[in-house]
């Protein structure tokens, strides 16, 4: 079995990191996304990976580069413009060939994994396999309605009115029978060839698909949000270890990270928390549920369930919460005061908030 891992797209509900990076680069528990994604693949046993990139490529080239770090072999596919799911699969023919595969979408976090859905897909070999899993507002995804043998009667892309509360997650087994689907399909109202289509299509014509109904942890990692969440929920299974240097002056309590070069100096910092490669945390606390990434400066600064980008620096921030902080980014003191803050700052942003 292949991977087609999809990691082109717009991301224009993550703005506006969007504007400066793939949203699959977004760093949870200070890896990207993708890297999760690509993890999870491997798990499968899967080795060779078609990874479709759009005009953000040479960040992901140089993020994940041939593949052998993470024990694959990756295949860099070129999409000129975001025109749906099922034309990746159109653009992954020649890699694809008649092999089955799963395809991964590459903003989408499956920390539990799916290899059992995989083993079943591989027993019983239906010409495709969906994954579903319940929410609470279904409006944003696709859609699978089941009767009541778990069978699909139908599929539909972002309903106004769902019908079911079961959404389709970011990750399709398929047989080579879905080349002739897609194929077959004209784009949707939004101008993309949808893949929810192209299995309804299978679905029409009467093949066997099927739908796994996921019981472990997901998330799309779409929305600023849901970035935080799903951060929070990667760093519950974090080990301590340190690296770095901590003063005397510092307390670690719980699971904590400090990486090879961070300094923390006379700070408290509550685990679950990572403190990136070369960062220096001075004066400061710091966590629970927070990840700082590599070569940030965090002064006299109290932050929690956040996530720093690589090269962010806070000065003289206390309450700091739920934000995330982009890359290079400066937040510094401001004459106004206040006791809470909440930001969302993009890469390369200045902000300058109460202290
Ligand atoms: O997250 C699950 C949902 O993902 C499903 O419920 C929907 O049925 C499915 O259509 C998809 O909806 P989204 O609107 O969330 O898809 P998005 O545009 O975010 O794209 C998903 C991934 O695929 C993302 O990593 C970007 C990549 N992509 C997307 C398009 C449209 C490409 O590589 N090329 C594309 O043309």
């Amino acid at each position: 079995m292949k991977a087609l891992v999809l990691s082109g797209g717009a991301g224009t509900r993550l703005r506006p990191f969007s504007h400066s990076m793939p949203k699959q680069l977004i760093p949870i528990a200070n890896r990207p996304v993708l890297e999760h994604v690509l993890n999870g693949v491997r798990d499968l046993g899967i080795t060779e990976v078609g990874v479709i990139v759009g005009d953000r490529s040479a960040q992901i080239v140089a993020a994940i580069g041939d593949g052998s770090r993470l024990g694959l072999d990756v295949t860099y596919i070129h999409q000129e413009e975001p025109r749906g799911l099922a034309h990746c699969v159109v653009l992954a023919r020649e890699f694809l060939g008649d092999d089955d595969f799963v395809m991964y979408l590459g903003d989408n976090m499956l920390p539990d994994g799916v290899t059992d859905i995989a083993q079943d897909f591989l027993d019983h070999r239906p010409a495709a396999q969906v994954v579903v899993h319940k929410v609470a507002d279904p409006r944003s995804f696709g859609v699978a309605e089941l009767d009541p043998e778990g069978r699909i009667e139908r599929l539909v892309e972002k309903p106004r009115e769902p019908r079911s509360d079961l959404a389709l997650i970011g990750v399709y087994f398929f047989t080579p029978a879905i080349h002739e689907a897609v194929a077959a399909i004209s784009p949707s109202a939004r101008g993309e060839l949808e893949i929810t289509d192209a299995i309804q299509w299978l679905v029409t014509e009467g093949v066997q698909v099927s739908a796994s109904v996921y019981g472990g942890y997901w998330k799309d990692t779409g929305k600023v949000d849901d970035v935080l969440e799903c951060n929070n929920k990667l760093l519950e299974g974090l080990v301590s270890s340190v690296e770095g240097e901590v003063d005397a002056a510092s307390e670690l309590v719980g699971p904590v990270v400090v990486e090879k070069g961070a300094r923390v100096v006379a700070s408290r910092i509550v685990g679950p928390v990572i403190v990136g490669a070369g960062t220096t945390v001075e004066h400061s606390h710091v966590g629970p549920n927070t990840s700082i990434g590599d070569n940030c400066v965090l002064r006299r600064t109290y932050m929690d369930s956040s996530i720093a980008l690589e090269g962010a620096q806070v000065t003289d921030v206390r309450g700091l919460h739920g934000s995330l902080i982009g890359r290079n980014s400066c937040v510094g003191p401001a004459a106004a005061p206040s006791s809470h803050h909440r930001l969302v700052v993009g890469d390369h942003t200045r902000i300058e908030v109460a202290a």
